[in-house]
């Protein structure tokens, strides 16, 4: 397969995608009606691909995370797989919109108030309130406004039990659209994460054609392990 332009890489990546897609993703009528319902509420169409799904509720397994904490509820896609994992989540939005339409797709699929905990309101707001309340999670997600990153990473760490995993998705985009982060001249979570005692960490290149076009196509999430 040629790859000799831009197109022409987005053209193999997206054959990678559907090759894994079809053969290890299976007809999944819930996660459809997410996806269909969130967007006929005119939600923005930035949720984690199925594969990377797939990903989340794999690492939920491994790590027998019981309680998730999620920054970014969007319309509750990754947080169905969590719930399918095994896990009780945490879920944290800004936007009543997105908690509403969120709490229509998770009923939907059969999951109660049993399975997720709906927050709304600032993440810098409701995570110390959580640290408050002497709460603690196994694993952490964070997809909610990159420029925090990091503000997120921090409270995390903090709310994670010894040996707790935080994801942190779009950390390659982030960079990319930070001028002189890539080159290391100026701050990011990668170098900010680096002098953080508290995890251990790691970043995951991925490329995909999930986000609809060459420019988008080189992405990667970070991994950090709490000591
Ligand atoms: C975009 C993608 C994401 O996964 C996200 O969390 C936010 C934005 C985007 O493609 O713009
Ligand atoms: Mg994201």
């Amino acid at each position: 397969m040629s790859q000799s332009t831009p197109t022409d890489r987005f053209n193999t990546a997206s054959a990678i995608d559907k090759l894994a897609h079809t053969n290890l993703l299976r007809q999944d009528p819930k996660l459809e009606f997410i996806i269909s319902n969130s967007k006929k509420n005119g939600l923005p169409d930035i949720t984690v691909s199925p594969l990377q799904g797939a990903y989340l509720g794999i690492q939920t397994r491994i790590a027998g995370a019981k309680s998730v904490l999620e920054i970014g509820t969007l319309g509750g896609y990754s947080t169905l797989h969590f719930v399918r994992a095994g896990a009780r989540v945490t879920s944290i939005d800004i936007s009543e919109r997105h908690q509403q339409v969120a709490r229509q797709n998770l009923a939907e699929a059969g999951a109660g108030a049993e399975a997720v905990e709906f927050v709304l309101g600032a993440a810098l707001d409701v995570l110390p309130r959580l640290a408050r309340e002497g709460r603690a999670f196994d694993l952490v997600f964070i997809d909610a406004d990159w420029a925090e990153q990091y503000a997120y990473f921090d409270w995390a760490v903090r709310l994670a039990r010894p040996g707790a995993c935080v994801y942190v998705d779009n950390v390659v985009r982030a960079l990319l659209e930070c001028e002189g982060a890539v080159e290391g001249a100026k701050e990011s979570l990668v170098t900010q994460v680096g002098r953080d005692a508290r995890v251990s960490a790691t970043l995951v290149p991925t490329v995909s054609s999930h986000k609809m076009g060459p420019e988008n196509m080189f992405d990667g999430f970070l991994l950090a392990v709490v000591l």
